[in-house]
């Protein structure tokens, strides 16, 4: 696929099937965040964490329903991979080098054919938890911000809409 044609068949899965992702997949997903442009080149500010055990994903699940009060919650919407990012320090600089990390993922899987959501909410009402830091061995010092869920969308569940924003306007200076 062309790079816009990939930019454009991105959109936000909702309803992911249980059917897992190969290595090789996962593999594609952590080197087109490792392609990310990076401000200063701070490499070593950013981690990543890549869960694909079920039992930790169920126990994802679990912490949301408890943190949201909501026994249905289920923020990762049945992705079988969760790629969670962490920076050393939440500043403006360390957001957008997350941002640039997570849309390298989604863009790639969109190229591969899979289902992607930026997952933020969670990430962040999580962000504090011990039992979330543990589960997912965030390195001392470091701060999870966001994630890309990936996986296969389910079969019959309803297309998500093209996503075109026709909303922001722009403004051509010329
Ligand atoms: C920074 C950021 C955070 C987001 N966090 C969440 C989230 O926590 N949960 C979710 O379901 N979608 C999340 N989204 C996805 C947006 O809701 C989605 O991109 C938007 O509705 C537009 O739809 P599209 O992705 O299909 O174009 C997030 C997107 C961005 C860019």
């Amino acid at each position: 696929m062309d790079t816009f044609s990939c930019i454009a068949a991105r959109k936000s899965v909702r309803d992911f099937s249980d059917k897992p992702l190969g290595d090789a997949e996962i593999e594609k997903l952590i080197e087109a965040a490792l392609y990310a442009p990076v401000g200063m080149k701070a490499y070593d500010s950013l981690h990543l964490t890549c869960v694909t055990d079920e039992k930790a994903l169920a126990a994802i699940r679990g912490m949301a329903r408890k943190k949201t009060g909501d026994e249905n919650a289920d923020p990762l919407h049945g992705a079988p991979a969760l790629i969670v990012v962490s920076v050393k320090e939440p500043t403006h600089v360390a957001f957008a080098n997350s941002a640039c990390m997570i849309e390298n993922m989604l863009l790639e899987a969109a190229e591969l054919g899979l289902g992607s959501l930026y997952v933020c909410g969670i990430v962040n009402a999580l962000r504090e938890d011990a039992e979330f830091l543990a589960l997912l061995r965030i390195p001392a010092g470091f701060t999870p911000v966001g994630a890309a869920a990936a996986g296969y969308a389910k079969e019959g569940a309803p297309a998500p809409a093209p996503c075109r924003n026709k909303v922001t306007k722009v403004d051509y200076i010329r």
